[in-house]
């Protein structure tokens, strides 16, 4: 991959450097090899330092990518109408990982108007830099409603409601693992030695068999040489959010597919991506701290580690079906003056054309102890691809 020709600002110059540090410390301490998971980690989380967790700027058209609630206020409109049907399972909303606070903002004014409020709308942040910036946002846009809002530092006991998370789970770090002679190997990263110490890829330990999914336990399906990502974070995360909730929906926004599409024998080079001001590119181990790192989510194990924490698995659909199902079509016609109605028509393709986030962003719908329906999954009900 060519390096990017960006000029970094003295702080976020000075972020990359002693971020660099850091993480040639945990290498050099961790017999000069990490596993790509604790890169990641370090890369995105690191206190202070971590892309998630400094302070510059990265949502929206100035930052370095758009989620679908910061393009407008079409997506939390259509999943505020999907919520009025949950009615008393509404209660309470908990949202995790909520970026900049357009989400919680964009929700909580379309339930408003619905007049569904609920009794509190909790936010579960890990970044100091993220929480204060939604606390800006939300001052700023909803200031009658800030005390229905809690940030908490944890996720709560016994919570009934819902919770949801939009692109959290594909920000959670991955291992790489590559089909070598022998079988399946990590592909960590390692730093040349002083002056250039650049990290770059290495192969090194030998997958566990117990971690790697039923798909790639055949390696005879797959070329030599083909590359992909495991999460093996995902499942205790969801557990974690299943012991929390004692009565309730979860709902899982976010780009990915069902075990099949994942890892079909034709993506064998993963979908590990980075995005630094809109341009994305697949090299994370460059621009450390400056640069989102994601890979698609793997539904069908977040479907299994559901089940096996007394989740039912109820809805699994794409976006777009979600959307349209939940009247985004009429809302958009609400749309009065003509230089509105341009930018809606261009909110609506972003958010349903198959080629933008239409069809590779999915739902996911999980529920403990309520028969409650919500509706979004009849349209385009992708259960089967789970
Ligand atoms: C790509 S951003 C999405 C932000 C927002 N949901 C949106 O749609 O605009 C990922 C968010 O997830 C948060 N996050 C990452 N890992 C998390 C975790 N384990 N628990 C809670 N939040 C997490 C990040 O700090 C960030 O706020």
């Amino acid at each position: 991959m060519q390096q990017q020709k960006i000029t970094l600002s003295q702080q976020a110059a000075q972020i990359k450097a002693e971020l660099a540090s850091k993480i040639i410390g945990e290498i050099d301490n961790n017999d000069g090899w990490l596993p790509f998971s604790e890169f990641m980690g370090l890369a995105l989380y690191s206190p202070g330092l971590g892309y998630y967790q400094n302070s510059l700027h990265k949502f929206g058209e100035h930052g370095d990518f758009i989620t679908s609630p910061e393009l407008g206020s079409l997506f939390t409109q259509c999943f505020a109408q999907a919520l009025i049907h949950l009615k008393d399972d509404c209660q309470n909303i908990l949202e995790i990982g909520a970026g900049s606070g357009a989400m919680a903002s964009g929700l909580l004014k379309s339930l408003q108007k619905l007049n569904q409020l609920p009794n509190r709308y909790f936010i579960l942040e890990p970044s100091a830099s993220l929480q204060s910036q939604q606390k800006e946002t939300l001052t700023r846009d909803t200031p009658e409603l800030l005390e229905k809002i809690v940030w908490l530092d944890k996720l709560p006991y016994g919570f009934e409601g819902i919770i949801f998370a939009n692109e959290v789970v594909d920000a959670i770090p991955c291992n790489r693992i590559k089909l070598c002679q022998g079988g399946w190997r990590q592909v960590g990263v390692s730093v040349d030695a002083e002056p250039t110490q650049s990290f770059y890829w290495q192969v090194r330990q030998a997958q566990e068999e117990n971690e790697l999914p039923e798909k790639l336990r055949e390696p005879n399906s797959f070329e030599r040489g083909y590359t992909t990502e495991l999460r093996p974070q995902a499942g205790p995360w969801l557990a974690a959010l299943a012991e929390s909730l004692s009565r309730g929906h979860v709902l899982l926004f976010d780009y990915g597919y069902g075990q099949d599409e994942y890892y079909h024998p034709q993506r064998s080079d993963g979908t590990l991506r980075c995005f630094s001001r809109h341009i994305a590119h697949s090299d994370p181990l460059q621009l450390v701290g400056l640069q989102d790192i994601t890979a698609h989510v793997d539904f069908s194990e977040l479907a299994k580690a559901a089940v096996s924490n007394n989740l039912v698995v109820e809805g699994f659909t794409t976006q777009a079906g979600f959307l349209l199902e939940n009247g985004l079509l009429d809302l958009a016609q609400e749309t009065s003056e003509l230089t509105e109605r341009f930018q809606t028509s261009q909110q609506v393709q972003k958010l349903i054309a198959p080629g933008q986030m239409g069809e590779i962003f999915k739902v996911l719908h999980l529920s403990k102890n309520t028969k409650v329906r919500m509706p979004g999954f009849s349209l385009q009900n992708h259960l089967g691809k789970l």
